[in-house]
């Protein structure tokens, strides 16, 4: 299920106390909201310093917003079916190397990326909204964007 940018993220969020998710969730990792089983992971506001273990292969929407996330590097390539990601509001200080290509959007704003390198994105082809608000970027290397033949949206705004 495709979310609608990040005022449905919150809408879901709001939506889903912690005891409404105890009831929901069938195999969810701790302190994780899981809406749909097996779709849509919700693991904000947890102060991990790494990726939740037991998230399931088959999870389509993933959010690790708010955490205090440095490096999430190939850790989320296994997830071959995943198209919304939230890394927003982490400590990422570059671009996450080895993302799956089946990725559709991809929240990166607030985080501390300085450089969009040519090779970051090369494999993100179904790529149709990256948010990168509000980052620290000095450089994007003029190739990065190639092969982005789907992106429609591209935030790049620092307030
Ligand atoms: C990219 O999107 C197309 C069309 O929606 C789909 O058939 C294909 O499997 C997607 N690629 C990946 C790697 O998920």
């Amino acid at each position: 299920m495709p979310w609608s940018g990040c005022c449905g993220v919150l809408l879901i969020l709001f939506a889903c106390p912690p005891v409404v998710c105890l009831l929901l969730l069938t195999s969810c990792p701790p302190g994780c909201c899981c809406l749909q089983p097996g779709s849509l992971v919700l693991c904000e506001s947890l102060g991990l310093r790494s990726l939740p273990d037991s998230v399931p292969l088959s999870t389509s929407g993933l959010s690790v917003a708010r955490n205090h996330l440095c490096n999430v590097d190939h850790l989320l390539r296994p997830f071959s079916g995943l198209q919304e990601l939230s890394l927003s509001q982490n400590h990422l200080a570059r671009f996450p190397h080895g993302l799956p290509p089946s990725l559709q959007t991809l929240q990166l704003q607030e985080n501390r990326i300085t450089y969009i390198t040519s090779g970051a994105l090369q494999h993100l082809g179904n790529l149709t909204r990256l948010d990168l608000e509000d980052n620290r970027i000095r450089a994007i290397q003029p190739a990065a964007l190639w092969g982005l033949n789907r992106l429609q949206v591209l935030l790049l705004k620092e307030s």
